[in-house]
């Protein structure tokens, strides 16, 4: 018998305090006959209820339905959609009926895109919010947490979806979650080491931690044989000296702070003539130096931090722009990894890195591919290329650092028509397929993160996806 079933459920007026109602099939397919004392979980909150088994009029409606002082015990905003699992343990009087998957998304703020995730899981079963690091209630393993509340989680609803576009936004209390998806970009410090620590150790599940910084993730991309031939040269960058043979040796090279993003800190050094150097830090102009000057570059960016230092690729250009590709990779419900989006980013013009937040604007790949002048390949192969290297980086990811549940992957084409791999970015934003995405592509790149935290919850897939 399946240990998992889908259900819609409801609070209702009508049911005595500590009860709640179950529909006829639900009760036997758990093998509990009416009057069974039950507890019932949601996330980290658990309560007790007798099961009453609907009969005649009262069996109308959702299969379960809880009792209002059930529902407000659990934290759960109702109605919605659950996958059901019942448990017994062994010296344990009373069986145990889970409901879930309880989902956080942990941010740093309640605005922007959490909506967007909110918004894909409302086709999801079981409950999904977003909260901050100060909205946990430890002693009473609540949150408050913010959420679309109100009818708009009745599965599928056309009429519900309506009135959740008008917004039914809103704070309010849920359950300790059973799985946490970090969404907290950037680093946090020490205190949000700690602060994850808390949540394993209450019970939460939390994936989409940290993988490290660029030199790290390419140590770990290298120790994958099958990714040698799309990873650039790379290594940490020690003296002047290297830099000088590098740049005689490729024409050019890319230096980057290790723990950099967003294409800041950047710096493009290219041969120019007999003993001198272009330079070019990103968002700024280019200057001609001397060795002597590139041994105080040099010296300047270590004193930063660790640089690393990257043969420069003849990346394809748009109309004289840098042009380079992100794919978007999220693990599903079964922990497989998809590309869920592909996009080309345009530089802005005379910049050396794409980025958005260097300017650079979105376009759909083959529309890039059409505009760039290289030596071209159906665009099929590229796009193939592109999701077998996006693929394979984040299984070498994976490897070691389990909990990866979705990454941003750069890459670039060269004017070969070769693809290759930049950097593996965690926790990406979805801005470029916010604005280039077909609805299909937006809804699987917010959709995909939280189906793999079903996965990690350990609720699995129901028998079939349709309300029993
Ligand atoms: N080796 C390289 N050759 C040519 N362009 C590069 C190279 N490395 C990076 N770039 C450009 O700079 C951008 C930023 O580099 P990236 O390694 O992704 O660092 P960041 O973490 O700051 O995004 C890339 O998206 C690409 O446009
Ligand atoms: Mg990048």
């Amino acid at each position: 018998m399946p240990s998992v079933a889908f259900s819609r459920v409801d609070v209702s007026a009508r049911i005595p305090d500590g009860d709640v109602q179950v529909a006829g099939q639900l009760a036997a397919r758990w093998a509990l006959p009416d009057g069974s004392r039950i507890r019932l979980r949601a996330g980290g909150r658990r309560v007790g209820a007798r099961l009453r088994v609907a009969t005649g009029e009262a069996a109308a409606g959702a299969p379960l339905q809880l009792s209002r002082r059930v529902a407000l015990k659990l934290r759960l905003p109702l109605p919605g959609c659950f996958l059901l699992r019942v448990s017994r343990r062994e010296g344990r009087q009373r069986p145990v009926v889970s409901l879930g998957p309880v989902i956080g998304i942990l941010t740093w703020t309640r605005a922007g895109e959490c909506r967007r995730y909110l918004w894909a899981a409302r086709e999801l079963p079981g409950l999904v919010f977003a909260f901050t690091g100060r909205d946990v209630r430890w002693r009473t393993r609540t949150i408050r947490g913010f959420g679309l509340r109100g009818p708009v989680r009745e599965f599928g609803s056309e009429a519900a979806r309506a009135r959740g576009r008008r917004g039914l936004w809103g704070l309010g209390p849920y359950p300790l979650p059973d799985v946490v998806y970090d969404r907290m970009v950037g680093g946090f410090g020490s205190g949000g080491a700690r602060f994850l620590r808390c949540l394993r150790a209450h019970g939460c599940a939390v994936f989409n931690g940290r993988i490290g910084h660029k030199w790290r993730i390419h140590r770990q991309l290298l120790a994958c044989r099958d990714l040698w031939p799309w990873l650039p040269p790379t290594r940490p960058l020690r003296t002047a000296a290297d830099v000088i043979r590098l740049a005689r040796k490729f024409g050019g090279v890319y230096l980057k702070p290790d723990a950099g993003f967003g294409g800041s800190g950047i710096v493009r050094v290219r041969r120019f003539g007999p003993g001198l150097f272009a330079i070019t830090a990103s968002g700024a102009r280019t200057a001609i130096a001397t060795a002597g000057g590139l041994r105080s570059l040099v010296a300047r960016l270590r004193r930063r931090g660790r640089y690393l230092i990257q043969r420069e690729l003849p990346l394809i250009r748009v109309r004289g722009k840098i042009c380079d590709i992100r794919a978007l990779v999220a693990r599903d419900a079964a922990g497989l990894w998809h590309v869920a989006g592909m996009a080309a980013r345009i530089g802005r013009r005379g910049s050396i890195a794409s980025n958005l937040k260097q300017g650079g604007r979105p376009v759909p790949l083959e529309r890039a591919l059409s505009w760039a002048r290289w030596r071209r390949r159906p665009a099929v192969e590229v796009v193939r290329d592109v999701q077998e290297i996006a693929l394979k980086a984040a299984r070498a990811v994976t490897r070691y650092a389990p909990s990866s549940g979705d990454l941003g992957i750069d890459l670039g084409l060269d004017r070969r028509g070769k693809v290759w791999l930049l950097e593996v970015n965690p926790k990406p934003g979805r801005r470029s397929f916010d604005a280039i995405g077909d609805e299909r592509v937006r809804r699987r790149a917010y959709a995909l993160p939280l189906e793999f935290a079903r996965y990690l919850s350990g609720f699995g897939q129901p028998t079939a996806l349709q309300p029993d």
